[in-house]
């Protein structure tokens, strides 16, 4: 099976007390997503992007349209198990350690104690709690918190991995390392599905990432091709001096092509923040 999940003609109207039509939350979507694909809903707040996760998992009803999931319709239980959900927010027992937590889910998720225990030990790995694992949620950090919803959700090890905002609220360092579990997880061939508001979030782990606005599809693609734009050409060298790039200016007037510009490149916001933390954390440890 190659689609994980194919939506058509998806409409979703909520209505209000008295049955009328209130708003369209999702209007006309249709999408597929591949095995192994990392793949982002993209939208400003109340673009649908919940509403859609929802849908898929059968936790609310389409309106119309189609919706097959692993091959199945969403409230078939046969998926269930293959399918892992972290929502928007998420609901810890602040009394509870890492350990407790996790046991607590496995057990209701029916996981046997050997392979709960074991799951437990690898998900902890995944997420880099370990050395907190007996610490009380209600002393986590944001961060930590997310990372052990996340591991909430691996502990069943499924197949499919929905994330609503899975890096919302979290300084650029935890987010980098949330975005790393995630692609650790396509690595073991996964398939995740996200939602993000943020740009930059979703160009640096998704392939394909499809933009939403007011219920509507307005744009979707493989983020490569997205970005990328056509009918330009970037070279990158090091070791120039003036005059080589005036000889290549030269080249490129004579081979019928438009200078445009030339420059040092720029490294990203997050790149240079992400270095320079970890620089210093660095140096703090030598
Ligand atoms: N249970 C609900 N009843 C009525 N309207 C809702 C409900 N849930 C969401 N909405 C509306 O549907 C639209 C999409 O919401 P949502 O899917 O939560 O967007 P996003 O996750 O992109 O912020 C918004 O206008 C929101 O107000
Ligand atoms: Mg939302």
């Amino acid at each position: 099976m190659d689609h994980v999940i194919e939506i058509k003609g998806l409409r979703k109207v909520y209505r209000d007390f008295w049955y009328r039509p209130k708003v369209i939350a999702i209007d006309r979507l249709d999408m597929e997503v591949k095995k192994g694909e990392i793949f982002g809903f993209l939208g400003p707040n109340g673009s649908g992007k919940t509403t859609a996760l929802k849908l898929m998992l059968g936790l609310i009803f389409p309106t119309s349209g189609k919706i097959r999931i692993l091959g199945k319709v969403p409230t078939d239980v046969r998926i269930k198990e293959q399918i892992g959900y972290m929502p928007e927010e998420s609901y810890l027992y602040g009394f509870l350690n890492a350990d407790e937590t996790l046991d607590f889910y496995g057990k209701l998720n029916g996981i046997p104690r050997a392979r709960r225990k074991e799951r437990i030990e690898k998900v902890l790995d995944i997420v880099g709690l370990k050395h907190a694992r007996k610490r009380r949620l209600s002393d986590y950090s944001k961060g930590m918190s997310r990372r052990i919803s996340l591991a909430q959700v691996l502990l069943k090890d499924p197949d499919l991995v929905l994330l609503d905002e899975p890096t919302i609220g979290l300084d650029p360092v935890v987010s980098r390392e949330v975005k790393d579990v995630i692609l650790g997880l396509k690595s073991e061939g996964k398939t995740v599905v996200l939602s993000s508001h943020l740009l930059s979030e979703v160009q640096t782990v998704c392939d394909k990432i499809a933009i939403l606005c007011e219920g509507k599809l307005i744009k979707e693609g493989n983020v490569d091709e997205l970005l990328t734009v056509n009918g330009e050409t970037e070279i990158v060298a090091s070791g120039l001096k003036q005059e080589d790039i005036s000889r290549i200016k030269d080249v490129i007037s004579s081979s019928g092509g438009k200078f445009i510009s030339s420059g040092h490149p720029k490294e990203t916001l997050e790149g240079l923040f992400i270095k320079s933390i970890k620089e210093k954390q660095e140096s703090k440890s030598n």
